[in-house]
């Protein structure tokens, strides 16, 4: 109670366990990132909110803007429950030949979320479109549903265009592991062209086109919400593809994960890290950094690839050597500082393969590389992860309640939710052939201050 209380009292964003550079509701529950989207020079984060409790419930779009993916603001709640249900999840575009006729700035689809809420009950789950003519700060909703009810709680549409057909495409969650894709010119009226099962998915669909980095050819990527994507070819009506699902990502923390329209060739990806602990904080739940996804050719064909955006430099404010030692460490050594006192650290580290283990520990985490099996592993979650030229490179980002290590690039992640430890804040990587290892820290300025 008396810690409820002084919780209560802290000014927002100060609070202990607020994440310094992650995306947080200033009260209240968060989950979804919901309609990304970029409009002159804004980038839109609606986001799945509970705007009166910090548990799940009265779900309802939250609404935060930034000029750079990192300082957000804030803004009143954009989409808020009615008769047809409470708001769950959607996406938003950029009309940019009026097709709708609207004449808007911005428009979203979103899931009318049928019998959730008192005034909807009885209600079905439909899918609505609402629209924005003053860059996202307030919203007029469509009378009727443009997709009725098709099957049980058929959900979260994702609208993409389609230069050659000049159609708007839109990826809906049906039930069990069944998606849907649909075709419509003026976003209102839509018919079903493809239904598809993607093994071991569900929720949140994304489809978007991206190039294949160096080259002119361009894919299209269809991901469910646990970030599960595959890469094929798309006629305008039908998604072949061309692989089995394939995963980047391997953390315990990355959920319903969406990318921004709106970017040209760029494509920048944030996921809800569903997890963590929040006691006695206004807020509950967090985003993941924003990653910018690029697919390149490898040695085993096309793979997506996952890194933080390149915006995150902004916040450096100073940078150390990491103190490297000779595997097996000594591990009850006290580490000696290199690394200054702070929560937020931005680590780069290279290194041999070699044949045993390197452990990059981090103020009290451990991030290591196993070369026997392959596998990268941290807070207890592993991927496979095959040197590149006998090395491996690490990127590794901690803020207060979460850990973010990319292997080789954004190869494979890792995202975890975690609480603040009371270790010392010190880094040291321990590494078979020290001499030919680098590892660097860089310490982050809050982006609420
Ligand atoms: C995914 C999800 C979506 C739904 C939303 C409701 O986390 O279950 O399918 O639209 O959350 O908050």
């Amino acid at each position: 109670m008396l810690l409820a209380l002084i919780a209560m009292t802290q000014a927002l964003y100060s609070e202990p366990l607020r994440p310094q550079f992650h995306f947080t509701a200033q009260k209240g529950w968060l989950n979804d990132p919901n309609g990304l989207v970029f409009y002159e020079g804004e980038y839109h984060l609606f986001f799945q909110h509970n705007p009166f409790s910090t548990e799940w419930g009265n779900m309802t779009w939250g609404h935060a803007v930034s000029k750079d993916l990192l300082h957000w603001q804030q803004l009143p709640n954009a989409i808020e429950p009615d008769a047809k249900g409470t708001i769950y999840s959607g996406s938003a575009i950029v009309d940019h030949g009026n097709t709708s006729g609207l004449n808007a700035d911005l428009i979203a689809l979103y899931t009318a979320a049928g019998g959730k809420n008192d005034a909807s009950k009885g209600q079905p789950f439909t899918q609505c479109l609402a629209y924005s003519r003053d860059k996202g700060r307030t919203w007029t909703k469509l009378d009727k549903p443009v997709i009725n009810h098709i099957a049980a709680e058929n959900r979260d549409p994702k609208v993409v265009w389609h230069a050659p057909s000049k159609k708007w495409v839109l990826a809906l969650y049906l039930d069990g592991e069944t998606f849907s894709l649909f075709t419509s010119p003026n976003l209102k009226d839509w018919t079903e062209t493809q239904r598809l099962q993607m093994p071991g998915s569900n929720e949140c669909p994304d489809f978007f086109e991206i190039p294949v980095a160096g080259s002119k050819d361009k894919k299209w990527i269809f991901t469910g919400a646990n970030g599960r994507y595959w890469i094929g070819g798309f006629d305008g009506k039908v998604f072949r593809p061309e692989i089995a699902p394939m995963a980047v990502e391997f953390g315990a923390h990355n959920y319903a994960v969406q990318t921004y329209d709106n970017l040209k060739d760029r494509r920048v990806q944030i996921g809800w890290m569903n997890g963590g602990s929040f006691p006695n904080m206004p807020f509950n739940q967090q985003m993941t950094i924003p990653c910018d996804l690029t697919l390149l050719k490898t040695s085993d064909g096309l793979r997506l690839f996952r890194y933080p955006i390149a915006e995150i430099e902004k916040l450096w404010t100073g940078t150390s050597p990491i103190r490297i030692q000779q595997a097996p460490a000594n591990e009850t050594a006290p580490f000696s500082g290199s690394v200054p006192d702070s929560d937020l650290l931005d680590v780069e580290a290279e290194f041999e393969a070699g044949d045993k283990p390197t452990i990059l520990h981090l103020s009290g985490y451990q991030v290591s590389y196993d070369p026997l099996a392959k596998t990268l592993t941290a807070l207890g979650r592993t991927a496979y992860l095959a040197p590149e030229k006998g090395r491996i490179k690490l990127r590794v980002l901690l803020d207060r309640t979460s850990l973010e290590v990319f292997g080789n690039d954004g190869r494979v992640s890792l995202s975890t939710c975690k609480s603040p430890n009371s270790a010392p804040k010190n880094a040291f990587l321990s590494t078979p052939n020290p001499t030919t290892a680098k590892a660097t820290a860089r310490t982050l300025k809050s982006v609420w201050k």
